[in-house]
């Protein structure tokens, strides 16, 4: 897509589509090759999102519906785009029948994560039939991908928006074209846009919240979409972060997590200062807020300086979510993961040392192009020798447009899944063998609700992220206490309250 870096005109003034060149800007489809380009020019923060004046009311007495697909990132995306669209005078709902605007925000990590979407948008044909005026839009990675895009306009022609992960702040403007254009309508900027500060959201959560403290992606491992659906790596400013997390604190927020494709690299890409993420988490901690978490860590720029922090501990609560993928180096290296096992090991070993009762997780991928059992049995050995508290496990989808896509693979499918349950047996004894060893121990909870299970019993989480379930009264929820376990699976800790804590 030929379009210049241009995420900031119109910000205001609620112009759109009017020239023949705005048009150009429409209808042409995103471009992996371009998203793939990592422009020199600085990255510029606004801070004057506004709705245009003639916006403000368009919505009212109109409802919206917002269906998340995806990361972390992705839901909170669908936090401030449900806060644009109640700036707009429209209030949510639950029912499709309801809803005037319907967005899809979606998820193009792997292929089951497109064809559910998919999926969902044939089913919409019928609603959209029957109600021709619901305007019903696309948006999230997969809207940054041509072939869907493509696909989208040839197969699913009721659709009447779709606009990128770079393009959220113009969405008054282009719901407002969507509504008095017969022709969809498509913004997708290819290249990242620049960093738009005061977005208003609606935090779904009133205990837990979530704060970006950076966009995008620069790693390029080679089977992931991620930095052409996200573009190049841009830190907010520490300022703006710190503001944002005391504005939550003040607003009575228990706990903070902070997001980042890949947090470790947050602040490289400043010029005027020599900042990185430990310092972040340094100013953040003396802030009077409870818990603070992150996700996601990556092991290459994992640095001393970071775990020095970690190890203060205080609301730096001691949770770490570590993805290394797969155990052998050599496909460490065809992921271009740019670290080895040894690294991994000896990174994680620091941490242990360091902050000893650190709950750690991690992500692995099975079945990349041309992994051999011998090369699998690596990741195998590398479950059982870190010791795991949990897992997301997951075989591997070929994405479009990355490297390994191309990559020569002769694993049979039935391999791949048969390593997938193996690893998951292994990954699940860890897991039980650790949620056993707290049997006994009394830990701190930040009541989330009721169980998803039984509305009889409540949840809450540890300070390391486990969940545990405990009988106690409804108006504990949002507050700690503090339970002894006394029953533990691989999945799930049981416990009996013991004190609820004043924090
Ligand atoms: N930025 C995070 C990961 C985000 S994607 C990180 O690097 O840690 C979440 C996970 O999805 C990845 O860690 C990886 O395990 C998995 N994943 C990414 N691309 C995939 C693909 N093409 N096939 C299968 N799993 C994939
Ligand atoms: Fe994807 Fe790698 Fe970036 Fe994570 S670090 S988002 S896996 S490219
Ligand atoms: Fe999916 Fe995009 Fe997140 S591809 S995992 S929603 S960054």
């Amino acid at each position: 897509m030929t379009v210049k870096n241009e995420a900031t005109p119109d910000l205001k003034s609620g112009k759109s589509a009017k020239t023949p060149d705005d048009y150009a800007k429409y209808f042409q489809p995103p471009s992996l090759k371009d998203a793939k380009k990592r422009g020199k020019e600085d990255i510029q923060v606004h801070y004057d999102f506004g709705i245009p004046e003639e916006m403000r009311e368009i919505g009212k007495g109109k409802h919206y519906l917002i269906r998340t697909y995806g990361c972390q990132m992705n839901e909170h995306d669908t936090e401030t785009i449900a806060g644009i669209l109640e700036q707009m005078g429209y209030e949510s709902t639950e029912e499709y029948q309801e809803a005037d605007v319907i967005l899809f925000n979606t998820c193009a990590i792997r292929e089951n994560a497109e064809d559910k979407v998919f999926g969902e948008l044939g089913h919409m044909k019928v609603l959209k039939r029957n109600n021709p005026n619901v305007i019903l839009g696309v948006c999230g990675c997969m809207s940054q991908e041509e072939s869907v895009v493509n696909k989208i306009m040839s197969k699913h022609a009721h659709v009447d928006l779709i606009f990128g992960t770079h393009n959220i702040h113009r969405l008054p403007v282009l719901l407002r074209d969507a509504m008095f254009q017969k022709e969809m309508v498509i913004e997708v900027w290819s290249k990242e846009g620049d960093i738009i500060e005061n977005m208003p959201k609606v935090r779904e959560d009133k205990t837990k919240a979530w704060v970006n403290i950076m966009y995008g992606c620069d790693k390029f491992c080679t089977y992931c979409i991620v930095p052409y659906t996200r573009g190049k790596e841009r830190s907010r400013r520490p300022e703006d972060v710190i503001a944002e997390v005391r504005d939550l604190a003040r607003q009575g927020f228990k706990e903070i997590m902070l997001l980042g494709q890949n947090v470790n690299a947050y602040g490289k890409d400043f010029e005027d200062i020599q900042y990185g993420f430990g310092h972040l988490l340094d100013e953040i901690r003396l802030i009077d807020i409870p818990r603070i978490r992150f996700t996601t860590s990556h092991p290459r720029d994992f640095d001393d300086h970071l775990i020095e922090v970690l190890a203060k501990g205080g609301n730096l609560v001691e949770q770490i979510h570590l993805p290394f993928q797969s155990g052998s180096t050599e496909v460490l290296k065809k992921m271009a993961r740019k670290y080895t096992r040894e690294h991994y090991l000896e990174l994680v070993r620091k941490i242990k040392a360091a902050i000893p009762n650190a709950t750690l997780s991690t992500d692995i991928i099975v079945g990349f192009p041309g992994e051999t059992e011998e090369q699998f049995e690596d990741t195998l050995s590398l479950v059982s020798e870190v010791g795991f508290d949990s897992a997301y496990t997951f075989m591997y989808s070929p994405r479009e447009g990355t490297p390994a896509a191309v990559m020569e693979d002769s694993v049979p499918e039935e391999v791949k899944k048969s390593r997938l349950h193996r690893l998951m047996e292994v990954q699940q004894k860890s897991s039980l063998v650790k949620n056993l060893a707290m049997l006994g121990q009394t830990v701190e909870l930040l009541v989330e609700g009721e169980s998803k299970n039984n509305p009889e019993v409540l949840s809450g989480r540890t300070r390391g992220g486990k969940l545990v379930h405990f009988n106690g009264d409804k108006s504990l929820i949002g507050t700690f206490v503090d339970v002894t376990i006394t029953d533990a699976k691989t999945f799930t800790l049981y416990g009996e309250i013991v004190a609820k804590v004043e924090v």
